[in-house]
């Protein structure tokens, strides 16, 4: 079956069988309205840069221990692939491993993965993973058994990015983009077995109500996997930054561990575990050849790398997961 830009017809029908056909209509208006010609500047170009993508006959996906995609791809191809790839610069999420290409991130996503997979059951799961970038760890998810991942992302040139790796990863398979934010997410949805948020909470200017909102994503015992920045603390302790941290603009509530527990508590979560606590490291985000902008070392004061440029506490990330 030739390969769709924008294909989500097999999650609407999943979420009709399972009896959400209201939120369906509000998720395909909500789509054509997100991916309007003129919602966007650059939709038309990345869109043509996707019809340039050369067919791959015998592509097939390997994403159990890494993405790798395999097949046979003529050198003159692989130029084009690789300058076409380009055109979706900067790339933030992954390694993607295509055909020969290196896709080197600028984040070692496989190392976030390789510290939750063991935390979360996934076999014959619906997944939902909420600000999921360009969908790599969907893949890694359909590869531990998710019987569908549902991602949402708000960021065009992310989808983009997924559509391009999708294109060889075969029309069905089960992982998809939709260019929506969490406030797509109606209260009280109970459609989802696994509901992913990783990096989303600080970058939300009301982290109680996000957390709400994941909760209510889930069925009865469905499990949620959080992942944020954190601060050293006591429950009462929690980093409201005056300005930027770390450079980013729109970074509002980074809680302690003790805070955050509090707060999923709060929002009715139980079984509430702490299975990972990581400093980002510069070797984990760092600029590269598909992320040519500033990074992490450029984030942190050159003369005391325990501290972001601003002399708040360098990024320190924890995975929590709890049940509904
Ligand atoms: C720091 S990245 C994390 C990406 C990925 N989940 C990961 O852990 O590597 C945050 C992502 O959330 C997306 N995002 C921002 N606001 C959002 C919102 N309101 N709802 C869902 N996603 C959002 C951004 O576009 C971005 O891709």
């Amino acid at each position: 079956m030739a390969a769709e830009l924008f294909d989500y017809e097999p999650v609407f029908a999943q979420l009709t069988d399972e009896g959400h056909c209201e939120w369906v209509q509000q998720l395909q208006a909500a789509c054509d309205v997100a991916l309007a010609p003129e919602v966007h500047g650059n939709l038309d170009k990345w869109t043509a840069a996707w019809h340039l993508l050369p067919d791959v006959p015998d592509a097939t996906l390997d994403a159990c221990e890494r993405f790798q995609l395999l097949g046979s791809l003529a050198d003159d191809q692989r130029a084009v692939l690789r300058e076409t790839l380009m055109q979706l610069h900067p790339w933030r999420k992954g390694p993607f491993h295509v055909f020969g290409i290196h896709i080197d991130t600028e984040w070692r996503s496989d190392w976030k993965w390789d510290r939750l997979k063991d935390h979360v059951e996934l076999r014959n799961r619906l997944v939902l993973d909420v600000g999921c970038g360009n969908g790599y760890y969907g893949w890694r998810m359909l590869a531990a058994g998710a019987s569908q991942v549902v991602g949402l992302d708000p960021f065009l040139l992310y989808v983009m990015q997924h559509e391009a790796i999708k294109r060889y990863a075969g029309a069905r398979a089960d992982n998809y983009v939709l260019p929506l934010g969490d406030d797509c997410l109606p209260k009280n949805l109970h459609a989802f077995d696994v509901t992913f948020s990783m990096g989303v909470l600080y970058h939300r200017s009301s982290p109680i109500d996000h957390l709400q909102t994941l909760a209510g994503t889930l069925k009865k015992d469905g499990q949620l996997v959080l992942e944020t920045l954190i601060v050293e603390g006591d429950c009462n302790s929690v980093l409201v930054p005056e300005g930027r941290y770390a450079k980013m603009r729109n970074v509002w509530f980074i809680p302690s561990i003790d805070m955050l527990q509090l707060w999923l508590r709060r929002v009715g979560l139980k079984d509430i575990r702490v299975v990972d606590v990581t400093a980002t490291s510069v070797q984990e985000q760092r600029s590269t050849d598909w992320m040519t902008f500033e990074s992490l070392p450029d984030f942190l004061d050159p003369n005391d790398r325990s501290k972001t440029v601003e002399g708040y506490p360098a990024p320190l990330r924890a995975v929590v997961t709890a049940r509904r």
